[in-house]
């Protein structure tokens, strides 16, 4: 090889070492498009026009939507790159359109620090609902979410692209204002919205009862329209309320008066949303109880989504992959067995399943545990899942099951 060769490559890898850098620095990691089988001409070109998009957001001073248009554009660029060095090819001009995006992401996370601080200092109200329900960067991954596959996809087209695609998403293809998510506890309701906000890597504000239900007269109502007001300046962001029907349950004659209005702001703060074209501030709701939710709360969420009860298929994923660390001598026709026993559990009841099945081996001799290397352990045997199952019952009774699914039928 020669010496001019090598140097050529020597550059080029130092290229990527510092431009590796950005993307460490830049809190909201980037990951690589897997889409690499599109004309790479054809990216690069709508990868200009968004960061051109982003930039425009950013002069005017949105910060959080240009974040995540620049962020998206350099998951489109990045694989692009990548494939030309490969190639050899000359890519000078999308690494440089990469390190703007990356820099002016970058610029877009301080100024949005800066609000969160200038926001909270306003008032109390804002900052209670900044230091309690506002999330800036969630754990959970769909990936960590076994079965729903249809919902998972439902999610994409409905919530997670109008965020990545905010130009593309409007009009009448526009994205709905809110999304209630029902079905039996402990099936991936609160998990899914978690998911979504990681997915669209917006600010995400997570309230229940105890963020919203206050002791005095009036401050209910404040935090709610406070809510909605910051979730407005830190669009695109997803509002989520865990457990609605704890809120905004069905008016009835002795209703306190705190609630009323807490409803009532509610509604007028939800009619609120959305004014405009550009407006990127979505709500999700998740109940275990939707026929307790008032029917005027109800209207309002144009798409339902049941959160049902795992099917054979999606139990087997979970039993499997909470196993997958444990030492156990279980073969796939005993795991399909123990699983069609299952039927009528929880994702969270078969997770209790699990547990407790992983906890008899080491119950059996707790004296000589304490010394016991961790490989001596025996592994879990289909005994301790029989054990398991008779011990820890469905958290559901056929009956209570069946009010989903009226529920469900009513819906339709
Ligand atoms: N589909 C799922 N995949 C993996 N774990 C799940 C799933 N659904 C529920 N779980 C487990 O059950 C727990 C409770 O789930 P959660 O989302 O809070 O239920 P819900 O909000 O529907 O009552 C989760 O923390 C998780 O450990
Ligand atoms: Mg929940």
């Amino acid at each position: 090889m020669s010496d001019s060769i090598k140097q050529t490559i020597k550059n080029d890898k130092q290229q990527v070492n510092r431009s590796r850098s950005p993307f460490q620095n830049c809190k909201t990691k980037i990951k690589e498009k897997q889409n690499v089988q599109q004309d790479p001409n054809q990216q690069i070109q709508n990868a200009s026009k968004m960061i051109e998009m982003g930039m425009k957001y950013f002069q005017n001073q949105q910060y959080s939507m240009a974040k995540v248009v620049l962020i998206n554009s350099s998951q489109v660029l990045l694989p692009i790159i990548k494939q030309k060095k490969q190639n050899e090819e000359d890519h000078t001009a999308e690494y440089q359109q990469l390190i703007k995006a990356i820099s002016t992401a970058e610029i877009c996370t301080q100024k949005i620090d800066q609000l969160q601080q200038s926001i909270a200092s306003q008032d109390p109200y804002s900052k209670q609902i900044i230091e309690t329900a506002m999330i800036r960067k969630c754990d959970v991954t769909f990936d960590s979410i076994v079965g729903l596959e249809s919902i998972k996809n439902q999610l994409e087209e409905v919530i997670v692209l109008p965020n990545l695609r905010p130009d593309i998403f409007t009009g009448i293809r526009a994205p709905p204002k809110g999304i209630l998510f029902y079905g039996p506890p402990g099936n991936g309701k609160t998990l899914l919205a978690k998911a979504v906000a990681n997915q669209i890597k917006c600010c995400f504000f997570n309230v229940s009862a105890s963020t919203l239900v206050q002791k005095h007269l009036g401050e209910g109502e404040k935090l709610m329209k406070t809510l909605f007001n910051v979730a407005f300046k830190f669009q695109p962001s997803v509002i989520f309320i865990d457990e609605i029907d704890s809120i905004l349950s069905s008016r009835s004659s002795e209703e306190h008066e705190a609630s009323r209005r807490l409803k009532t702001e509610f509604l007028i703060s939800f009619d609120g949303m959305q004014t405009t074209d550009q407006d990127r501030i979505f709500l999700i709701a998740a109940t275990n109880r939707p026929q307790d939710i008032d029917g005027a709360v109800l209207r309002r969420f144009t798409v339902k989504i049941l959160i049902d009860q795992p099917d054979q298929k999606a139990r087997l994923g979970l039993v499997k992959s909470l196993m997958q660390a444990v030492s156990h001598s279980i073969l796939d026709i005993a795991f399909d067995k123990i699983c069609e026993k299952l039927a009528g559990y929880s994702a969270s009841d078969i997770k209790a399943v699990v547990k407790e099945a992983c906890m008899q081996p080491l119950r059996e001799d707790k004296i000589t545990l304490v010394a016991m290397s961790a490989q001596n352990i025996r592994p879990v045997r289909k005994e301790d899942f029989e054990f398991a199952i008779n011990k820890v019952k469905p958290s559901l009774t056929q009956k209570q099951y069946q009010e989903y699914i009226s529920f469900n039928k009513s819906e339709k």
